[in-house]
């Protein structure tokens, strides 16, 4: 049988209530909250990092998300089309901030196929029990190895042509079929761990560091990390909900989806530091070990561990699947545009996106070898990428994109749109959005560029 389509504008759409949730939660649990949140939380005071991200998701992450879901299935474009479409005649000037978001998506892709090539790799050492090869005194020499050779190379390969392969089937058969399998999947395994993890002997020592908040911790830069962090971890900023969002049916509830996905996101988030903390203090190790901080960090636990290969198995297994299912939402940004903007078959658009998220992950992936020297503002091609998206693309985005709903778009298509709902929260989500969030966002970002 054929993907399902809108009966009026054919537009592709999920077929169930259940995808709906698994495809937009997918997107929205990844690396972000696995690999990014515990180490963000371990640089940034831990519980008072966690306050601060949860006031962004509830004040500013939901109702942008909101925006979007709506910009996409009132437009029933991607995010180029959407805005344009919504936009009153004659201000095509929306449409550049379609565009840059499709530009962020793209750089984005760029560095987190990387990462989930480290998946792979990791992944493949525990399949293999060679974890103890990675773990120890060789633990950094291991991950250093790995990254700067090309191994790294080959494994982004794989993780880009694994994603271009389940795109290429579309939206219903492709994105919502693997997100109901994979997602689900992923929730048992999360489960299955923290419960290991509360049972280790240092457990309450990581519990305290991620939950009780230090606010003489509490400064402008970690505003802008929460935030930033939120956005990311939320998918949110540059039109992968919007593009979700014009797959929506014409009956889903766009307030309680957005509330569903930030909540089920954010406790994800919670549920990695409960997994990784615990083991990183019970076994004496660094909290603020930045980006390296699970991969090289828990091969390590993992291999002291009893039955440690199988949960470094489950383990990495879960960050690939909450990877992969955040990648192909990354790529069905390019790819809608591709369909939308320029009339291209899906099969066009598939191979172009793919072809150049190859080119751009292999140089990202040198980027900790042979290119490790090639630095832009003193930083390396991935950091870069990682540091600009997350830190000001995203936000001015977010930022736009709520001016855009609270401001731009006709009442009423916002109305009809976020209906039906209580109206006390359609209420607050326009005032969030006309006067909390874009004032916030700003704020936010010019402090930290001016230091006022
Ligand atoms: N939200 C994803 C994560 O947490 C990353 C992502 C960002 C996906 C932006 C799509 C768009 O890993």
């Amino acid at each position: 049988m054929a993907n399902r389509t809108d009966k009026h504008t054919s537009r592709p759409l999920f077929s169930t209530r259940f995808g709906v949730i698994a495809a937009t939660v997918g997107s929205a649990v990844g690396l972000g909250n696995i690999w990014r949140f515990p180490y963000e939380a371990g640089s940034n005071g831990g519980g008072t990092f966690l306050i601060t991200n949860i006031l962004c998701v509830l004040l500013i992450g939901i109702p942008v998300v909101c925006a979007e879901f709506m910009i996409g299935r009132a437009g029933r474009k991607d995010i180029c089309g959407s805005m344009q479409a919504l936009a009153p005649k004659n201000s095509g000037a929306w449409k550049a901030v379609g565009f840059l978001g499709v530009l962020c998506a793209l750089l984005i892709i760029a560095f987190y196929a990387v990462v989930s090539g480290w998946t792979l790799e990791y992944l493949f050492q525990s399949a293999t029990g060679k974890i103890g090869e990675i773990a120890g005194a060789n633990r950094h020499a291991a991950f250093e190895g790995f990254t700067s050779g090309w191994r790294c190379v080959f494994w982004t390969v794989v993780i880009v042509l694994l994603t271009g392969g389940i795109v290429y089937r579309g939206v219903e058969k492709g994105i919502e079929k693997a997100s109901n399998l994979m997602m689900p999947l992923l929730f048992v395994l999360l489960v299955a761990m923290v419960v290991n993890s509360l049972l280790m002997p240092g457990a309450a020592d990581g519990l305290r560091f991620l939950f009780y908040p230090d606010f003489s911790k509490l400064g402008a830069s970690t505003f802008l990390s929460a935030l930033g962090q939120a956005f990311f971890s939320l998918s949110v900023g540059l039109g992968t909900l919007t593009v979700y969002g014009s797959y929506f049916p014409s009956d889903t509830r766009i307030i309680k989806s957005a509330s569903i996905m930030a909540s089920l996101d954010t406790m994800v988030a919670v549920m990695a530091g409960v997994i990784i903390f615990p083991a990183v203090f019970s076994f004496g190790m660094e909290p603020a070990a930045g980006p390296k901080l699970i991969f090289e960090v828990l091969p390590d636990i993992f291999s002291r561990m009893t039955g440690g290969t199988l949960w470094s198995i489950a383990f990495f297994l879960l960050l690939l699947m909450a990877s992969l299912t955040s990648i192909i939402s990354l790529s069905e940004v390019g790819i809608a545009f591709c369909i939308d903007h320029w009339k291209w078959g899906r099969k066009k658009a598939v191979l172009t996106v793919t072809l150049y998220s190859l080119v751009a992950g292999i140089l990202c992936a040198l980027s900790f070898g042979p290119l490790a020297d090639m630095k832009i503002f003193g930083m390396t091609l991935f950091d870069l990428l990682d540091f600009v998206t997350s830190n000001f693309l995203m936000p001015i985005g977010g930022m736009l994109i709520s001016v855009f709903a609270g401001w731009i778009i006709n009442r009423q298509t916002v109305r009809k749109e976020l209906s039906p709902a209580p109206r006390l929260a359609v209420s607050a989500i326009i005032f969030l959005l006309r006067y909390i969030c874009p004032v916030a966002i700003f704020l936010v970002m010019a402090n930290n560029l001016f230091h006022f």
